[in-house]
């Protein structure tokens, strides 16, 4: 299957970068296609409502930007697999903006599944990464949720929560 994963963080090698290599290997390994879009290294600027996309552009969006690598993978993908540090209790505003640019598309139309990785420095900060997860892509989306996956302080980077994750993608059918 292909999967597209957003990553939000805007370290490289930090702690989301870390969940989403050991996913993406195991999920390779099983023979899946995976895509990393490392959204903080793109220009994607927030979506203007100019409701181009959904009157004269036909699905397309108007803003030339960095977002226009990525519809073509979000209209391949089968999964999608959102991974963000947490930010003042929800997504980084690079990938809120990404996510908010979806809005083009309705819905991506080989999508089905998706699951939801998540790095902080505390425990219980979930709750508002999870809300939109659960109501914009499972349920507006109609996606199945596949998991969803988070490591705070010094489960981060640990070998365990690596290999959680790489077993994730390794089990995906
Ligand atoms: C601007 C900013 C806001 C943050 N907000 C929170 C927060 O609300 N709760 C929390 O537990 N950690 C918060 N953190 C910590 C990060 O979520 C944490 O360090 C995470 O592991 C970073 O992931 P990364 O290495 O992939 O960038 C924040 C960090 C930054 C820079």
């Amino acid at each position: 299957m292909k999967i597209l994963v957003l990553n939000g963080s805007p370290r490289p090698t930090g702690n989301t970068a870390a969940m989403v290599k050991a996913f993406a290997f195991g999920a390779r390994e099983s023979g899946h296609q995976v895509d990393v879009v490392p959204v903080c290294q793109k220009k994607i600027a927030g979506c203007l409502a100019c409701e181009y996309c959904h009157t004269k552009g036909n699905g397309r969006c108007i803003q030339r930007d960095d977002m226009q690598e990525v519809y073509p993978l979000l209209e391949e993908a089968e999964m999608i697999v959102l991974a963000s540090p947490i930010y003042y209790h929800g997504f980084t505003g690079q990938l809120q903006c990404a996510i908010n640019r979806i809005y083009a598309l309705d819905k991506p139309k080989n999508l089905r599944k998706a699951a939801l990785i998540l790095s902080s420095g505390s425990d219980h900060v979930y709750c508002g990464a999870i809300y939109e997860y659960q109501n914009s892509f499972l349920n507006y989306l109609k996606l199945e949720d596949m998991g969803i996956f988070s490591a705070y302080g010094e489960q981060n980077k640990s070998a365990e929560k690596l290999e959680e994750l790489r077993q994730f993608g390794l089990q995906l059918r």
